[in-house]
């Protein structure tokens, strides 16, 4: 999507970190911008320091009535969307053998289901209007993965997994789909994601494992702006670290070693997944 310039902007989480610095970029660049966060005074002081073009509302990304209800506010408001950031999401560090039912809900209702409702609620009206672009937010921890960061890790893979799959599925209807990779960023994840727990999620238990160093992270700053880069661009990953490309590669080699090792023992087999 090159023209940025008057269109409108749906960010989730933006009250905070990354989303707001997507807020930031796509004001720059002359967007009108829905502020979404469950966090509603977060949200307010994002949207009233970008000015006119901001719109601050509350949402759970938990919820798919919740997010429905943002798209309406945001198609009232603003009269169309063109590109929607499903960006929300929430950390906790727990060993998987000692992580309760509740952590892994939490994180895959607001990390998954979060990304799922944002494609249920806006999707069939950006398809409707033959062209807009959905940025997910997943994780460097979409790729790589280790303890105590299996169950924040399961979600962001999905995500990766789930984006791939819609770039080739709406690519054809004009949507552009980008999925957003970042190793550590300097923004409230940490501390956030306990503050807005909602108590049913909260399963009494510290697990006491130790936390990512997002302080020593980059600026959510310069993020937004290589979003709203990948946006007019049509980039599909947005990486932006390059300090985990030892990791990513033994991943990959791992996978190809495997490939060869059942090929030199059983021989080549045909069957693609899809
Ligand atoms: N900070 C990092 O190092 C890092 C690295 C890779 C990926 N990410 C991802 O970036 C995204 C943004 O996180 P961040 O680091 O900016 O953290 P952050 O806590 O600063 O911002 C996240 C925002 O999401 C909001 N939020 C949480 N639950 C919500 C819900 N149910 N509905 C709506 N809003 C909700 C929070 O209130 C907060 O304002 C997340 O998906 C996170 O997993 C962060």
């Amino acid at each position: 999507m090159d023209k940025l310039e008057g269109r409108v902007a749906v960010v989730t989480g933006a009250g905070s970190g990354i989303g707001e610095g997507i807020a930031y970029a796509a004001a720059e660049s002359d967007m009108r911008v829905v502020v979404a966060d469950i966090d509603e005074d977060k949200a307010r002081a994002v949207a009233r320091d970008i000015g006119d073009q901001a719109l601050p509302c509350k949402v759970d990304v938990s919820s798919l009535s919740s997010v429905e209800a943002l798209r309406e506010t945001a198609l009232s408001h603003f009269g169309s969307i063109h590109l929607l950031c499903n960006n929300a999401g929430v950390w906790i560090g727990a060993l998987m053998q000692e992580a309760d039912i509740k952590d892994w809900q939490y994180l895959i209702d607001v990390n998954l289901y979060g990304v799922i409702h944002g494609l249920k609620a806006f999707l069939p009206a950006l398809i409707a209007q033959g062209e807009g672009h959905i940025v997910n937010t997943a994780s460097m921890g979409g790729f790589i993965s280790g303890p105590p960061e299996g169950l924040y890790t399961t979600t962001k893979f999905a995500v990766v997994g789930l984006s791939e799959a819609l770039a080739m599925e709406v690519a054809e209807q004009g949507i552009g789909v980008s999925v957003l990779c970042p190793g550590l960023v300097n923004t409230n994840l940490i501390t956030q994601s306990f503050a807005v727990r909602p108590p049913a999620y909260d399963p009494g238990i510290d697990h006491q494992q130790p936390a990512p160093d997002v302080a020593s992270g980059i600026s959510p700053r310069l993020v937004g702006e290589q979003v709203l880069d990948a946006v007019r661009e049509g980039a599909f990953y947005v990486i932006t670290h390059d300090d985990y490309r030892d990791i990513i590669a033994m991943r990959h080699d791992g996978i190809l070693a495997a490939l060869d090792a059942h090929v030199a023992r059983y021989g080549s087999t045909s069957g693609r997944v899809t």
